[in-house]
């Protein structure tokens, strides 16, 4: 096999970055070097525990875990405890953390980070508000070239929004800092609503989960559990939308995803649309093309891969 991956996992841990989590560090051709939490789903206090909590179920707390900005760049905070439950991890009953949080500012670990590996060799994997990216970006724009590649969960176009009927939820909680990052140049792979609701948890599949017999199994059965909750009367589906692991399934296998290269441009004036992702999907503009869009998914190769990378924690 090659060498490992290098990644660094930016999230909001909620219950589908839990997951995103889990797939990532079962995964051998990735090298985790840190995750780094941001406010998003539920305040940064919980998603940096929510991070280390699931460092320690997957017995991986050689993972350093760092926080990092407690608010966005210039909004209020707003958060998903509706979704996500008064923790962020409802649904099963995991231990509070032993394992450390690191001293280090995530900012500072990110572009520390990017400084000292070789050019081009550290991807960025993001599952939460961009918030935390652009201000590496903004205190250190050397690390811009060097980023390999951004991969991360946000946005919509075919299916537009799911917290406004505009705008998803990670764009929508930092739209400045979703604007400071599509606007880099960096090569970004942006998985939208669009594919993650193609991704739906249905009761055969966290069945298949919870079959495999393990704590990591029984576990992610009873946070897919939870997290389906609230979109299975939303939607009206046979199961919710597993957005994040989407990010590291696609660093994995990519041919399970297919979109097309865009030009992505984020809304941050108008209130009643902000956040939403104007894909130019049909190329009516001569803007540049800033992002490659996922639109379709292989579900079940998806689910295939998730339940047999589980099964080796
Ligand atoms: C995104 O928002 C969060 O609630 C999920 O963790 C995911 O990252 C989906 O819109
Ligand atoms: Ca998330």
């Amino acid at each position: 096999m090659s060498e490992p991956r290098k990644i660094i996992i930016d999230t909001d841990p909620g219950q589908d970055d839990a997951v995103a989590i889990l797939l990532a560090l079962a995964s051998p051709e990735l090298e985790v070097l840190g995750i780094t939490a941001v406010a998003g789903n539920v305040p940064l206090a919980l998603t940096e525990k929510n991070a280390r909590k699931i460092c320690e179920l997957a017995g991986r707390t050689d993972v350093p875990v760092f926080a990092g900005a407690v608010r966005p760049l210039t909004r209020r905070l707003v958060t998903a405890e509706h979704v996500h439950g008064r923790t962020g991890l409802d649904g099963p009953d995991l231990p509070e953390p032993a394992m450390k949080l690191q001293d280090k500012y995530a900012v500072d670990f990110i572009v520390e980070t990017l400084m000292g590996e070789p050019d081009g060799a550290v991807t960025l994997c993001v599952l939460g508000p961009l918030t935390n990216i652009a201000l590496a970006m903004i205190r250190e724009p050397a690390i811009v070239s060097r980023i390999r590649e951004i991969v991360l969960m946000g946005g919509g176009y075919f299916e537009q929004g799911n917290v406004t009927p505009s705008a998803e939820f990670n764009i929508y909680v930092d739209p400045q800092a979703a604007e400071v990052v599509f606007k880099s140049g960096v090569p970004i792979v942006m998985m939208p609503l669009d594919v993650t609701h193609k991704a739906l948890t249905t009761n055969a599949r966290v069945a298949a989960i919870r079959d495999l017999g393990t704590p990591v199994g029984l576990a992610t059965a009873q946070l897919l559990d939870f997290f389906d909750r609230y979109d299975e009367q939303k939607y009206g589906t046979d199961g919710g939308p597993l957005h994040d692991p989407c990010v590291i399934a696609y660093l994995l296998k990519p041919e399970l995803f297919s979109g097309r290269h865009c030009n992505v441009e984020i809304e941050t004036s108008s209130e009643l649309t902000m956040g939403a992702t104007v894909v130019d999907w049909w190329g009516v503009t001569d803007r540049p093309k800033n992002a490659l869009v996922m639109r379709d998914i292989d579900a079940d190769g998806f689910f295939t891969l998730l339940t047999e990378r589980l099964a080796r924690l």
